[in-house]
């Protein structure tokens, strides 16, 4: 990153943490997202996460993996601009991606409108239900999905919801399912800092309560924002 780069990074990073702070004082710790993709008003460059190209951490693991999906189902939890949803279309998934920004959505059908994916607006508190493994009757209409993937979305959110976020997102994967999680890392007992907060392996084994069996975790450092960054992937038995 030159220094022009990362002074525009820093600006757009405080103006996120500027926009959720305003947000959380008004009671609505989930009501930035969608303010700052209206305020972005389809310039990308004012999303910070936003790349416009597969995030290279989980294209670094796919290739590495030959991660093929032979018409298997996938799901991208807050799937944001939809690249990641593209990436796993052009794998061969048949994917669902989903956001709870509705400005999000539009504007990742603007952009991949041509491929088949199903782009929906969903709060992952409050899914459909036939996005979901059920542990007691696992029905064709409730059974989840062959791979889930979740990328910087669990970081964001509140504190206080990180359980119930990693509940939600661990009920999306059907029986014999993956799931793979792209995360800021830090170790158990180092300080959050500010948004958005990294998860650490005490986090993470919230998964393993949910029945999913850590298959590879992976901790590299990203040169570009000077952060550790996780890739974990899970396995509903
Ligand atoms: C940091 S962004 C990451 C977006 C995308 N995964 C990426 O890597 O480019 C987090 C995303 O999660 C979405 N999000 C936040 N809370 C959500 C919720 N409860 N349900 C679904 N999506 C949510 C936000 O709107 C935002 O698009």
């Amino acid at each position: 990153m030159t220094d022009d780069e990362k002074l525009t990074y820093d600006e757009r990073r405080a103006r996120t943490r500027e926009l959720a702070a305003e947000f959380n004082e008004k009671g609505e710790p989930l009501g930035w997202f969608d303010a700052l993709y209206k305020e972005a008003a389809g310039d990308s460059g004012k999303v910070p996460w936003a790349d416009m190209e597969p995030n290279r951490f989980f294209r670094e693991w796919a290739e590495s993996t030959g991660l093929k999906g032979g018409g298997r189902s996938a799901l991208v939890v807050g799937c944001g601009l939809g690249d990641d949803a593209k990436y796993l279309d052009d794998l061969g998934f048949k994917v669902t991606a989903f956001d709870l920004s509705p400005t999000a959505i539009d504007w990742a059908k603007k952009v991949y409108g041509n491929a088949d994916i199903r782009f929906e607006t969903a709060d992952l508190f409050d899914p459909p239900r036939e996005w979901t493994w059920q542990e007691e009757k696992p029905t064709a209409a409730a059974r989840g999905f062959d791979f889930v993937l979740e990328i910087y979305t669990i970081q964001p959110l509140p504190l206080e919801m990180r359980a119930k976020v990693i509940d939600s997102i661990a009920a999306f994967v059907a029986s014999g399912g993956r799931l793979v999680v792209v995360t800021r890392g830090r170790e158990d007992g180092e300080e959050v800092g500010v948004v958005p907060w990294p998860l650490s392996r005490e986090d993470l084994s919230r998964f393993g309560e949910n029945g999913l069996i850590e298959l590879s975790f992976q901790d590299v450092w990203d040169e570009e924002d000077e952060q550790r960054r996780f890739i974990i992937e899970y396995q509903r038995n």
